[in-house]
């Protein structure tokens, strides 16, 4: 009998959207506190906080200015104590994220290098122009944005792989480790379980400084990221090393202790699954997820390829929708059967929050867009505000439940699909959350998968020996062969208009 550990069912927060009791129209932490019930009720395992930590909020949160402070807008430290404790009492573990790639420029750190102070210039990545004044290399951030900003105070540029307000932080600096091993233990002292590490493939580069070479259309094709963003144009042989990094996430496993569960983001893209093997051998993280099923859906081609591709799913969390994704729930596809091929998967599984109500992606207008990213890709970019849209914890009231005051994305949401999804969805969630542990699909190994068109077909081995095979089509594929007793659950029922969708397993 294996000693496998539990692969925990992780529901993501992202608080400014979850839940106001001030009337600020922003969500905050007791907000969190009144809404946990509903989360436990789910049965998952732990909760996700996108950061809440001291920030000018223009990336969303992930633009950070003091990683140990929680910003005013989300409440005090002993709102935020009572937090840790509800959901502890409830079950649940509280992971937080932590993103070390870069800072706010408005870090004391990057303000005082701006007024020229050389060492804390030395925490980030600053260099002279070429001498034409233009940048120091071809790297380009991720958003498709020029890599190098200049600062005339320094006569510098400074490198950021997001925003110019994120300059990319040096972690090779013993001094910007020490500080990231402090604020890891105070939240660990503090009662958190976990971390959420942000884009934790791109953490270092090449200190050659070398110009990217152009992408191949192989590499294009995976870098993440759509093909007309500039940033897929290049290979990043030299702007990330995720080898380097991988070995890296060691010290972050040794500054968060051998207990503590930590997953990451990996943006890298054109080695998404192979790296995610190497930041998750032992001693380093417990998993990592990548872009591979959102980005399609999580179609049957893209289960398989990573199936395929991966030693073993339990180190890869599977999720499809996040605040960085358009919600997942569209008219033409059925929620409840990718709910449920996403609990037969093994493995981590982050849920994101509104998901259990099958809520589709709004539509927002432009002036209502705050996101630099969309507004910078409108109409075309990834949609991240839509699925930031407040949680409409009642459909039929003002403000939908999530606050007695302005929200400050409008709740343009379709009250009758929410409160049909609420009555039908939640309830659904949780019956396929609890069998996925019931029924130790989680912990499982795959022993045959195959994708033929829109249809998926895995079979699962359990810890116990049991064998189990889920069948889910997409649409239009016909499944054929399938076992002949009644399935242990079905999902199709639930979302009319969606023809063609369907999802089974059977115990076989
Ligand atoms: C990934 C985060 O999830 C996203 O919201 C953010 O913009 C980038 N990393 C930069 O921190």
């Amino acid at each position: 009998m294996s000693t496998r550990k539990p692969a925990p069912a992780i529901y993501q927060i992202y608080p400014r959207s979850f839940q106001d009791t001030t009337g600020s129209g922003t969500g905050d932490l007791q907000g969190i506190i009144r809404r946990l019930d509903h989360v436990a009720a789910l049965g998952v395992d732990a909760i996700w906080l996108s950061p809440i930590y001291v920030s000018p909020m223009i990336d969303g949160g992930y633009d950070i200015v003091d990683h140990k402070a929680i910003d005013p807008m989300f409440g005090t430290d002993a709102d935020f104590d009572a937090l840790v404790a509800r959901a502890h009492g409830l079950g649940l573990q509280v992971y937080m994220d932590q993103v070390l790639n870069h800072t706010s420029d408005q870090s004391p750190w990057f303000q005082a290098a701006i007024a020229g102070d050389q060492a804390m210039a030395d925490h980030y990545l600053w260099r002279d122009p070429k001498p034409d004044g233009t940048p120091p290399n071809n790297w380009l951030s991720q958003f498709g944005l020029p890599g190098w900003t200049w600062n005339h105070l320094r006569r510098q540029y400074y490198f950021s792989q997001f925003l110019p307000q994120q300059p990319s932080l040096n972690l090779r600096h013993p001094d910007v480790q020490a500080h990231i091993a402090a604020q890891m233990r105070g939240w660990r002292d503090r009662g958190v379980d976990g971390f959420r590490f942000d884009v934790v493939t791109a953490y270092l580069w090449d200190e050659s400084l070398q110009d990217n070479p152009p992408s191949t259309p192989q590499v294009q094709a995976k870098v993440s990221g759509e093909t007309w963003n500039t940033y897929t144009y290049q290979d990043h042989t030299y702007d990330m090393l995720p080898g380097d990094g991988a070995a890296y996430v060691e010290k972050l496993r040794a500054w968060a202790g051998d207990d503590a569960y930590l997953f990451g983001e990996n943006t890298s893209g054109n080695q998404s699954i192979e790296l995610a093997m190497q930041f998750t051998t032992p001693g380093r993280l417990d998993a990592v997820y990548t872009t591979d099923l959102p980005e399609n859906r999580g179609s049957p081609a893209s289960v398989a390829d990573m199936i395929a591709r991966a030693d073993s799913l339990q180190r890869i969390a599977g999720w499809l929708s996040s605040h960085d994704q358009p919600r997942h729930g569209r008219p033409d596809a059925s929620n409840a059967v990718l709910a449920l091929q996403m609990a037969f998967l093994p493995g981590p599984w982050i849920i994101y929050q509104g998901e259990e109500w099958a809520l589709p992606q709004p539509d927002l207008a432009k002036e209502d867009v705050t996101d630099p990213l969309d507004l910078l890709q409108w109409p075309d970019g990834p949609g991240r505000e839509g699925s930031r849209v407040p949680m409409p914890w009642d459909p039929q009231a003002v403000g939908y439940g999530f606050t007695t005051g302005t929200p400050w994305l409008p709740l343009a949401w379709d009250r009758d699909r929410v409160a049909r999804g609420q009555a039908e969805m939640a309830r659904f969630y949780a019956r396929i959350i609890g069998m996925r542990r019931d029924m130790g699909w989680d912990t499982a190994d795959v022993v045959a998968c195959m994708a033929k068109g829109d249809v998926l077909d895995i079979t699962l081995r359990t810890q116990d020996g049991s064998q189990w095979r889920g069948v889910f089509s997409h649409g239009a594929g016909e499944p054929a062969n399938l076992p002949a007793g009644p399935p242990a659950i079905v999902a199709d029922a639930m979302d009319g208009g969606t023809t063609g969708w369907h999802g089974a397993i059977w115990n076989a």
